[in-house]
This record gives C-alpha cells, structure tokens and sequence, in this order.
C-alpha cells in the first residue's frame, strides 16, 4: 500500500468517490462537448476526481497545494489555487490557454474563494462538488448567489459517501451531496435537477484500487 503524507494542518481531503464525477460529466455533456475540452482540477489530492474527468475530457490539468505523495504525485503541480500567482507558468496570463472547465470538490471552508477564482479564469464552466449545505447561508447568499447565480443545481439522490482522507466503498454518510454549476455560456434563471440514482451503472471495482497507474489521457496541455 502507498504511503500517504496527510497535511499537517486540515486541508479537508475527502476523496471523492469516481462515479460521482462520471454523474456529472454525463449531464454536462449533454450541453458542452467535453470530448473536445481541457479541464483543470485544482485541489486534485490523489487524483479521484481527476482520473474520471479524463474518461471525458480531451485533456485533464490536476494540481493541489499538497503534495499527497503516490503514484498520482508525478502528475500533478503543486500550487495554492487561491493564489494565481503561484500557479504554473503555463495557468498565468494566457487567455487562450485557460482551461475551458474547472471541475472541484473544494475543501469546504474555501469553496466560496474557490468558485470566485475559478469563474474569473474558466471559458466554458465551473462546476464544483459541495455539501448541499453550501447553498444555505444568508452571507453566501449575498455574496455569492445572488450576484453570481448557478447556472444549474444538480442534486444527488443517493448519498455519495466521503471519507476523510481515503475513498472507502462500503463507507455511509447522512451528509447530502450536490454539484453546482456555473455555465460561462448558458444564461438562464438556476435550474434544479436531480442525479437519478446512478451509483451501480457508474462505479467500477477499479476505483477502489488502492494501486491506481496514471491515466492514459496526457494530463498537460
Ligand atoms: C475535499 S478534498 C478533494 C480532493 C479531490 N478533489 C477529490 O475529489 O478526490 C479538498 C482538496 O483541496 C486541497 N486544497 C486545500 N486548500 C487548497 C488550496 N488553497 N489550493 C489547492 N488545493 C487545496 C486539499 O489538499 C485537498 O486535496
């Protein structure tokens, strides 16, 4: 088994189980044509989230501001998201190379930081994995709804099971789970959908290797 080297301070790694990603990447294909697109993922840990996005996306860009050691490390660049400053030279100042969508499960302190930087920079969409919580608050709501409204709510029905730190298939949760999307195409009033349960046709048993290889899809543009 890989060694993992958790971060001293929580970063709030909660892998994501893939299936959740492929959920997504099928609604959006519905609209975008991922096949021909680059994503970015910026908090990307051991690559659980970015692995699926390579199943759909013609390139895939994951990056994390720790380095979470395994054989996903090699992939990756290590930077802060929230301080561009810090991002690859190839991520800075060259519109036509930004990523067309920015896909995330951000750490939950952060995500309202990460939704700000993401749509500064992403041509097509941001879409991001959060707790169906994030879409209570009055200050968020004033701060981030309200001006920046979602393009879409996708709610899953089934629960997607989080574990702190490592992905875990037989794991439970009560915590609800949904994405939210930001078209930097599509303009229309937030629509609500839900993610039909979807669990058993998208998962695999590989997703729970604890042996991954890296993806075949190049991970640069
Ligand atoms: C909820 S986990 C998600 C991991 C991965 N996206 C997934 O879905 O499996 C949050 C991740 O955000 C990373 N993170 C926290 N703060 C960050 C920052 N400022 N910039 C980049 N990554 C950050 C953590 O190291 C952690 O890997």
């Amino acid at each position: 088994m890989q060694q993992r080297h958790e971060p001293a301070d929580s970063l709030d790694y909660f892998p994501t189980p893939p299936w959740a990603t492929r959920a997504l990447c099928e609604r959006l294909s519905l609209f975008s044509p991922l096949h021909l697109m680059h994503a970015w993922e910026p908090a990307c840990g051991e690559g659980h989230m970015a692995r699926p996005l390579g199943e759909y996306f013609a390139q895939v860009r994951a990056t994390d501001i720790h380095d979470y050691s395994g054989t996903y490390r090699a992939q990756n660049g290590i930077c802060n998201f929230l301080n561009p400053a810090e991002w690859p030279q190839d991520l800075r100042g060259k519109p036509e190379r930004a990523p067309d969508w920015i896909v995330t499960n951000p750490p939950f302190r952060r995500g309202e930081e990460f939704v700000s930087t993401a749509t500064a920079v992403a041509r097509s969409g941001v879409a991001v994995l959060v707790r169906t919580s994030f879409l209570e608050g009055k200050r968020r709501y004033k701060s981030l709804f309200e001006p920046k409204p979602p393009t879409m709510v996708l709610q899953f029905v089934e629960r997607v099971p989080m574990v702190k730190g490592r992905l875990q298939k037989t794991a439970s949760t009560a915590t609800s789970y949904c994405w939210i999307v930001w078209s930097a195409k599509i303009r229309q009033r937030t629509q609500f959908q839900w993610i039909a349960p979807c669990r058993s046709r998208l998962e695999r048993p590989e997703d729970y290797s604890e042996d991954k290889e890296s993806p075949d899809q190049s991970p640069l543009w």
